[in-house]
């Protein structure tokens, strides 16, 4: 990051203006360096939802929204879905590179050798009431992996952060799938090293003792598309609350729960789940216009499900594939005709021509061709947030790893304008002794 030139702050009243430094990265926006704002000010910035704010240096991942574009490590997204695998993908978010033909090898081997769970946590599940949501059961098996390796997880040594990196990636398919087959009562199947990383959690998901799992091509590339397109995404909320946890020097499983926590939420990851909730209410085209309507109404503060998005205000790059993949999923599997998919449809259709959605630049984002194509591929509904956060553990784990070894992180801890009550004394009435 090179110092362009300098920004000059001028608070407005009798106080002198302030000089701050402009620091340009690769790509995107110029950023004003407003570290020292408060020392020479007395100001603060405010800036809640960080409209405005960078909150890291990062070299992973960069998104220009205005113009659609999304790049892992410098390649487009479009390049790494076409032809690339998803470990190929965690590779190169991890290490920064792609891998060649004997780092590939070797990378794919140490993820199949931790992919299974130790006994002992395979118990922590039973303490789960039976109809728990998986995400609930996420958010506490992947924290309880702090309890397993305290061997290696000093932070400080590069050997042990990508051991706990591999870990992660690798146990949570198990995980997620465990979590499924725990939801609907059936034995938990363990990991095969003979499959890829999707077709081993088709496996573990649909598998059952008295019959293996056939797996079908289209439903194993869709699942890897799915996986590469969610892998990472910036300084997202999930993101950044793996970065905040993780700035206090709390461990990489605690801090990836903390990020399955965050992504739960329908304003983000939860929203394939809450769209596909959505069409199920919405019911039948008949009623489109209806929810359409609601959407539009600035009294109800109803919103479509899976459309709009913070950063693209022109198109996601990753909408586009999916909903490639999504047409390839339907027709392959003969689903068109589907009530639940004519209607995801007609509801795409309607909002891409409708006056509010267009000029607020709302389009389907990545979860709402997600949801269909995950319903398609036979996954239920209360599972898509959890896929999310499979795939998202491996920029997570990325995100952290470059946050422990920069020199320039501290513990992140933001200001506050304060409007509470000025200071006052406890009345007497309340004095106790
Ligand atoms: N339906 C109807 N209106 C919407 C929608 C929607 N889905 N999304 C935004 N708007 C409207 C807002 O009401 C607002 O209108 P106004 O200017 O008249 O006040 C305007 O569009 C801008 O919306 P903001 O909330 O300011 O946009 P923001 O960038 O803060 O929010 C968000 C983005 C959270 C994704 C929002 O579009 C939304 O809630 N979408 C539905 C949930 C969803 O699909 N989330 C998944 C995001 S992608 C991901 O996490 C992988």
């Amino acid at each position: 990051m090179t110092q362009k030139h300098t920004a000059i702050f001028d608070p407005g009243n009798s106080s002198e203006s302030v000089e701050l430094p402009v620091l340009s990265g690769t790509m995107g926006p110029d950023v004003v360096d407003i570290r020292t704002l408060h020392a020479k000010s007395g100001m603060f910035t405010y800036d809640p939802g960080y409209l405005s704010t960078a909150s890291s240096s990062s070299k992973i991942t960069f998104i220009d929204g205005a113009k659609g574009i999304l790049l892992y490590r410098g390649y487009p997204i479009e390049q790494l879905a076409m032809h690339c695998d998803f470990m190929d993908v965690c590779y190169l978010l991890i290490h920064g590179e792609l891998p060649n033909n004997a780092e590939k090898i070797t990378f794919d081997h140490a993820i199949k050798e931790h992919s299974m769970l130790h006994e002992q946590l395979v118990r922590f599940f039973s303490g789960f009431r039976r109809d728990a949501h998986p995400m609930a059961v996420m958010v506490g098996v992947v924290g309880a992996l702090s309890a397993f390796y305290h061997e290696a997880m000093d932070i400080s040594d590069a050997v042990h952060r990508e051991q706990s990196a591999f870990r992660l990636i690798a146990k949570l398919p198990t995980i997620t799938a465990m979590a499924y087959k725990y939801n609907i009562g059936q034995p938990f199947i363990y990991p095969r090293n003979d499959l890829s990383y999707a077709e081993n959690f088709l496996h573990m998901m649909f598998s059952i003792p008295t019959e293996e799992y056939k797996l079908n091509p289209v439903i194993v590339k869709a699942l890897e598309r799915i996986l590469i397109l969610h892998a990472d995404h910036e300084q997202n909320a999930s993101t950044s609350t793996v970065r905040l946890a993780g700035s206090s020097g709390a461990n990489p499983f605690a801090c990836i729960s903390a990020g399955i926590a965050c992504l739960w939420g329908p304003a983000h990851g939860g929203a394939n789940e809450a769209c596909l909730n959505m069409l199920e209410e919405i019911g039948d085209v008949s009623r489109i216009n209806e929810y359409i309507k609601r959407a539009k109404d600035k009294d109800d503060n109803y919103r479509l499900m899976g459309f709009g998005h913070r950063v693209y205000k022109n198109f996601d790059p990753r909408s586009k594939l999916m909903r490639e993949t999504c047409h390839e999923v339907l027709n392959e599997l003969g689903l068109h005709n589907d009530r639940l998919f004519k209607l995801a449809l007609e509801l795409e259709r309607i909002a891409l021509e409708d006056e509010y959605f267009i000029e607020k630049k709302l389009y389907p984002n990545v979860d709402y061709y997600s949801g269909i194509v995950q319903r398609a591929l036979g996954i239920p509904t209360i599972m898509f947030t959890a896929i999310f956060a499979m795939a998202r553990t491996a920029g997570w784990v990325a995100q952290w790893s470059e946050m422990i070894s920069d020199p320039e992180y501290r513990i992140g801890r933001p200001r506050q304008r304060y409007i509470g009550e000025e200071m006052r004394d406890v009345p007497s009435e309340f004095f106790r002794k």
